[in-house]
């Protein structure tokens, strides 16, 4: 068994985070995305990952490495446009050879891992092993119409779904995906869809089984669905504190205090996690935030939010909430006069204020 993991695309519904940086590789509780997907395959036994990755960077390259600290080797598999998953398969051909493979969309997050749906795969010699997710918004995915416990078809983002369940992007397969991803053609948008391929195997007669994921999944594609896998994880996250928490400080519930960190005077309730190097001082850090390596938040409330590395957060008299910022980014007071709100904010920024 390998894994193949898709990083490439362009995120565009996550800018302006992804104008600098590939969406995969944003932190959610200060680790990048895409090392869940890896950790997975890594916790599953497989040693050999293929990921797929934009062919004019080399940002998931320089940032994820041969794999050498997981203990698996990972070999990179260029993309030169976003073709559709299907055409990630597609490419990939050479790097599965004959052998079964889980596919992972890089921007997928699952608790509890992969190995169960592997094991399920096995036991049911199925061609093509689906997993799904019930979620309120089907039309966003790709959705299986299910009928006396068979999958009879699977639809890309249909208008009407034909059941409440997502098509997560946690797929495994054996080499029949193959002949399937050659033969199906570009849809509409110009990309060969990973649905139409799953319908192809259907109709060759061939064995397509499932799964419910059962624990949470989540497909990162919007800011508020990186708020809400940030929350996931923190949930999950275990105590520790290695940097320092000076006597006037409180630290609450399920927190990481990363090395070098300081907090100083401060409240902390997690689950949250601060990382190296911090400093938090005469301030609030509230559930479900991840401070990113080297941020400073002094005199300012911040919760349920993912502030990147080197941001620095000064004397704001209204509390931060549900807020994704970038990394080296700015939130200070005004000084002088006029009292004025002054911006200097890229491309695709939202700004709310109070
Ligand atoms: C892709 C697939 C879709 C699947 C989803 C899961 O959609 O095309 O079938 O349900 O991933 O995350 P995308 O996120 O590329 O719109």
């Amino acid at each position: 068994m390998k894994a193949l993991i898709a990083s490439g695309g362009r995120g565009t519904r996550l800018r302006p985070l992804t104008h600098t940086q590939n969406k995969h590789l944003i932190p959610i509780a200060n680790k990048p995305i895409l090392h869940y997907a890896i950790e997975a395959a890594v916790d599953a036994g497989i040693k050999q990952i293929g990921i797929v990755c934009n062919a004019d960077s080399r940002e998931v390259q320089d940032a994820i490495g041969n794999g050498k600290r997981w203990g698996v080797r990972i070999t990179y598999i260029p993309q030169k446009a976003p073709l559709g998953l299907a055409h990630v398969v597609k490419i990939a051909e050479k790097f599965i050879g004959k052998d079964d493979f889980i596919f992972y969309l890089g921007d997928n997050m699952l608790v509890g891992g992969v190995k169960q749906y592997i094991e399920q795969f096995r036991q049911s010699g199925c061609n093509c092993f689906l997993t799904l997710a019930k979620v309120r918004d089907p039309e966003r995915f790709g959705v299986p119409e299910i009928k006396r416990g068979r999958i009879v078809r699977v639809e890309e983002k249909p208008k009407k779904p034909k059941s409440d369940f997502a098509v997560a992007g946690i797929y495994i397969y054996d080499r029949h995906i193959f002949e399937a991803v050659r033969k199906i053609k570009p849809s509409s948008r110009g990309e060969l869809e990973i649905s139409d391929a799953h319908q192809y195997l259907i109709d060759k007669g061939y064995q397509v089984g499932f799964a419910e994921i059962t624990g949470w999944w989540k497909d990162t594609g919007k800011p508020t669905d990186l708020l809400e896998a940030n929350r996931l994880v923190l949930d999950n996250i275990q105590p520790r504190i290695e940097g320092s928490v000076d006597r006037s400080s409180v630290v609450a519930g399920k927190v990481v205090i990363e090395e070098g960190a300081k907090v100083i005077n401060s409240v902390i309730r997690g689950p949250a996690i601060i990382g190296k190097n911090c400093i938090i001082e005469n301030s609030y850090v509230g559930p479900f935030s991840s401070v990113g390596n080297n941020s400073a938040i002094r005199n300012a409330e911040v919760e349920y939010s993912i502030i990147l590395r080197d941001c620095r957060i000064h004397n704001v008299r209204i509390r931060i909430e549900g807020s994704i910022l970038g990394n080296d980014v700015e939130i200070v007071d005004a000084t002088g006069k006029p009292m004025v709100h002054r911006f200097m904010i890229g491309d695709q920024s939202r700004v709310e204020i109070a």
